[in-house]
């Protein structure tokens, strides 16, 4: 198969965030009535990896796949396009597309037109880029995070010319908005508002994977929300890498605060936002989340790190001091307020105070929620670029015993829910028992109890009899 680059990716361009003004654009496919007519009753296969960034990422995949035709199949083993959305966040994440992509590389002896391709944020790494070509020659398609509204030229031209391809390019990135919708869900829904990252956390491969930071048009959000509540829609989760800085970049004298107020105002039972950095958390921002009943009272507040030292070489922006005082701020202003985070253990050379520090500022907050990572090392980033004198053991201990701490206060939290009745949104049949739906509280609990089918998508108050500290069993409740 003959090669054909349009574009590989290059770290130190992805990381230059030159003064130029976003590019706003809607998709628009050269070849789409040729593809059309070359694809009908095709089917195509999706697999996502990764933050909802990519999740958001696939259903726009999928809209503009099946407005060209396609339709979507479970069956693998016989579909036409199989696309692999990868995450390059930490190495276990990248691991399994390795051990994906060698499962699939056998298709293509049955099927010499199959288009398989990758895309999504390893691909916007050289090294990586250059390790999936030389170990998957099956893989025909390689396209990066600002190629996705290219999907349909790009597959057309892999169809028509048998050639592989390779368009990643490594730039700033645009605003792209899309005509069709297609939506994974038909309840709960994903809002971009800004695409991208300008923090360069130094341990962090994001803002290299995906551009700088970028807004979009205040009314293009606020339309897409409208559109959403229109359709029965109960939640909306608005996104972004940071989504608190939302509108920095624009001249249209918006933040994130006055959008997240906008949307609040259209009559959303339920308004979410992800992810939040604590630099950007503006006390205005608070008015508006404890003014707004359907804006929930769940915070997803990374603190990575308890210790100042580590804080500043991870290059956070904030220090211990500061972080607290943020959340003391949000606890007084909004009662009920519950917070999740993340929090990485093992960065280079953290010393046992260290990692200690991070525990009590655990204690202290009492999360709701969090996600702990062990660190890995990101190729390009500054972080690996430092000896790190922790062993592998010593990381795995210190993780074990932070999720200890962080468990004290889910179950703490949980505990105190039992009696109690809540609003849940719900989700379907429980994964591990098909007589029992499951649903989230607004503080974002998982809570499993019986229920009709036909309840899903819907909100019921649900009473908390048991804790199982990560979920709750309830029952419905009337009224
Ligand atoms: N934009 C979001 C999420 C970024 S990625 C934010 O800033 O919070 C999600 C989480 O992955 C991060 O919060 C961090 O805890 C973790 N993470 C990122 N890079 C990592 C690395 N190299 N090793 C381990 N965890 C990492
Ligand atoms: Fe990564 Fe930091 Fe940006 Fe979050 S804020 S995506 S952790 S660089
Ligand atoms: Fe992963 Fe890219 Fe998201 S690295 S976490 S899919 S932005």
């Amino acid at each position: 198969m003959k090669t054909k680059i349009v574009n590989t990716p290059d770290l130190l361009k992805a990381a230059s965030r030159k003064k130029e003004t976003t590019r706003f654009c809607t998709a628009n496919p050269t070849h789409f009535e040729d593809l059309k007519s070359l694809v009908k009753g095709q089917k195509y296969y999706i697999r996502t990896y990764g933050c909802q960034a990519n999740v958001r990422d696939e259903e726009t995949m999928r809209a503009m796949l099946e407005d060209v035709g396609y339709s979507f199949s479970e069956d693998i083993e016989n579909v036409d396009v199989i696309i692999i959305n990868t995450c390059a966040v930490r190495e276990n994440a990248e691991d399994k597309v390795y051990g994906e992509i060698g499962n699939l590389k056998r298709l293509r002896k049955r099927n010499k037109k199959l288009v398989l391709a990758i895309c999504g944020c390893m691909v916007e790494q050289p090294e990586i880029l250059k390790r999936l070509m030389d170990t998957f020659p099956e893989v025909n398609l390689f396209f990066g995070t600002h190629e996705i509204a290219q999907l349909l030229d790009l597959i057309y031209e892999s169809l028509t010319t048998g050639e592989r391809i390779v368009s990643i390019e490594s730039k700033q990135g645009e605003v792209v908005e899309f005509v069709n919708d297609c939506r994974n869900n038909h309840y709960k829904a994903f809002v971009n508002i800004i695409y991208g990252c300008n923090k360069f956390c130094s341990y962090c491969i994001v803002p290299y994977t995906r551009g700088k930071e970028r807004s979009r048009h205040f009314e293009d959000v606020i339309n897409e929300c409208q559109k959403l509540i229109d359709a029965g829609y109960q939640e909306i989760t608005l996104l972004g890498q940071n989504v608190n800085a939302y509108g920095k970049d624009l001249d249209e004298g918006y933040d994130f605060a006055d959008l997240l107020e906008a949307v609040a105002k259209l009559g959303i039972p339920r308004l979410r936002f992800t992810t939040s950095h604590p630099w950007d958390f503006s006390s205005k921002m608070i008015d508006v989340i404890a003014k707004y009943p359907n804006i929930m009272k769940f915070i997803h507040l990374p603190v990575q790190s308890g210790n100042d030292e580590i804080l500043r070489k991870m290059g956070r922006r904030y220090t211990r001091e500061q972080y607290l005082n943020l959340v003391k701020e949000m606890r007084e202003k909004i009662p009920g307020l519950s917070l999740s985070t993340d929090i990485i253990v093992g960065f280079p050379n953290e010393t046992e105070e260290q990692f200690q520090d991070t525990c009590s500022l655990v204690d202290i907050v009492k999360y709701e929620a969090a996600f702990t990572f062990i660190y890995s090392p990101r190729r390009g980033t500054p972080a690996a670029k430092m000896k790190d004198n922790v062993s592998k053991e010593t990381k795995v201990r210190r993780f074990q015993e932070l999720v200890k701490h962080l468990e004290k206060g889910i179950e703490e939290h949980s505990n105190s829910m039992i009696g109690k009745t809540y609003d849940v949104l719900v989700d379907g049949v429980s994964k591990t028992d098909d007589n029992m739906l499951s649903g989230y509280t607004e503080e974002n609990k998982l809570v499993h109890f019986k229920g009709d089918v036909s309840l899903v998508g819907t909100i019921v108050k649900v009473k908390i009899n048991e804790s199982h500290t990560y979920s709750m069993i309830g029952e419905i409740v009337n009224g």
